[in-house]
């Protein structure tokens, strides 16, 4: 008989009592530029449009800013070295732009750079991948002023800044995203004005969308021309999206929101096309005059990987006359000519943000993609959930969290299992962050941070996901 009390020896795994990922699967944790470095008006970075709207009243939860956040600026090679000590294969980090070409265009800044060759040596050094987004939200502020994404140019420029990038750390990083959650950056940001820039408008929100998935397609040709190794893809964030009953007009009710959540970006980067019934949807908004011929081209350049965020499910049903929906995120709306849908919560447990916790719907989502667009390795680059943390004697004991990745993780196992060429997952997050227009109110982190003191404890979920790592899979039960 084993010694209950001995951990098993690295790598091996206890008997049939284990669910097991296939070797090398890529373990990680992701964080985004914006949300941890601080040091907004350091080493030459200028303003992007999170700068901006975090600095503008009302915006942001108790007008939290990005200003100091979680100081990994400065304390970079410190948080690597915890990533290394849980033992992490890789981790996904995003390059802020204004940080490493000021104002979004010209020549690069040399400091800015900088700090993302140390970043990556560091990682290397500690044998850990580095995996690289290029966009996560921070626009330079000097090209909102001149249009945003709505505008057709930023596309253009947003390959200028990826070649900038490739030339200066296409040597050393063999994963690049090109943007993360395109969704976000278009309904949020020009739609609801939930976030960044703030604009609402439901046609600059469809012509954002364009222009970001015509700046990926630019981006990746850039990349492919002078990386011709690196692994690139995108990453979405996608929804299962379910009707509240079996009746035809809920179900019509999600048909139209899986076309604007999920649809609108899989089908022209995947496909090359854009479903004929989003463009019907969508007709009283946008004639769709702003797609030249060869975009869908560029669009749909092949891509060796996709990456999938996973947080929640969608659960919607057809409107009622004469009741307004409720609101949803922000007014008038990200959903446009669908806002009139209504969104249902169905009393199952949810996070800190109020999110259902549905760990079978990973599963949904990532069979989904493979089966209906795909057979590309997938990752799950973004998966996770805030709760209230409490430390106590120096500890936080994040009960809730490490259930909700346990439960994913089995989750994407059973994906596996069913035949998902599931290649990687990505915890969200490494450490608590500046959640957008929440501040620091939500903590999504492994790993705790005092904004005081900037002292890191490693939560009971990152202990959890060391062992998960080190064994290569869970606990049967
Ligand atoms: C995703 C974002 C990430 C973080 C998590 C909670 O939409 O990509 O930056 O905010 O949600």
């Amino acid at each position: 008989m084993s010694d209950p009390s001995r951990p098993p020896a690295v790598g091996v795994l206890d008997q049939g009592t284990d669910l097991a990922f296939p070797p090398g699967f890529l373990w990680g944790a992701a964080t985004a530029a914006y949300q941890i470095e601080g040091a907004a008006t350091e080493g030459g970075r200028t303003r992007s449009i999170w700068d901006t709207f975090s600095h503008t009243e009302g915006r942001t939860v108790g007008g939290h800013t990005g200003d100091v956040a979680c100081d990994h600026f400065h304390r970079m090679p410190e948080d690597v070295r915890l990533m290394a000590e849980l033992g992490l294969k890789s981790y996904r980090f995003s390059v802020s732009w204004p940080r490493v070409q000021p104002g979004g265009s010209g020549a690069a800044n040399a400091e800015g750079l900088d700090f993302y060759r140390r970043l990556v040596d560091e990682l290397l050094g500690h044998g850990i991948e580095p995996w690289l987004t290029l966009y996560h939200w921070d626009l330079p502020q000097p090209l909102e002023d001149a249009g945003g994404w709505p505008a057709r140019d930023t596309a253009g420029r947003f390959a200028d800044y990826t070649q900038l990038v490739a030339d200066a750390l296409g040597d050393r990083v063999r994963y690049w995203t090109t943007l993360n959650e395109p969704w976000c950056s278009a309904f949020l940001g020009y739609g609801s004005g939930a976030h960044a820039p703030g604009r609402t408008d439901g046609a600059d929100a469809v012509r954002a969308g364009h222009h970001l998935m015509l700046g990926h397609g630019l981006a990746v040709q850039a990349l492919r021309a002078s990386r011709p190794a690196a692994q690139l893809g995108i990453t979405l964030n996608l929804y299962p999206v379910t009707p509240a009953s079996d009746s035809a007009a809920d179900a019509n009710a999600a048909r139209r929101i899986d076309a604007l959540a999920n649809r609108f970006f899989l089908d022209p980067v995947l496909r090359g096309s854009y479903p004929t019934d989003l463009q019907a949807d969508l007709a009283s908004v946008t004639d769709f005059g702003h797609v030249r011929d060869g975009d869908l081209e560029t669009i749909s350049t092949p891509l060796d990987l996709v990456g999938i965020n996973y947080y929640s499910r969608h659960v919607v049903a057809a409107p009622v006359e004469g009741e307004q929906p409720e609101e949803y995120w922000r007014a008038p709306t990200c959903w446009p000519g669908s806002e009139d849908v209504r969104f249902v919560t169905r009393g199952v447990p949810v996070t800190d943000m109020d999110w259902e916790i549905d760990a079978p719907g990973l599963v949904e989502t990532l069979d989904r993609v493979h089966r209906e667009y795909t057979d590309l390795p997938l990752y799950v680059t973004e998966n996770g959930s805030a709760f209230v943390d409490v430390v106590v004697d120096g500890q936080v004991d994040d009960a809730d969290r490490l259930a909700y990745f346990d439960s994913h993780l089995r989750s994407a196992h059973a994906a596996i299992g069913a035949g998902v060429p599931l290649r990687g997952y990505f915890a969200w997050s490494l450490m608590d962050n500046f959640e957008w227009a929440w501040g620091y109110t939500k903590r999504f982190g492994m790993v705790y941070v005092d904004y005081d003191s900037q002292i890191r404890i490693p939560k009971a979920s990152a202990r959890w996901y060391a062992e998960v790592i080190r064994r290569n899979g869970l606990a049967a039960e």
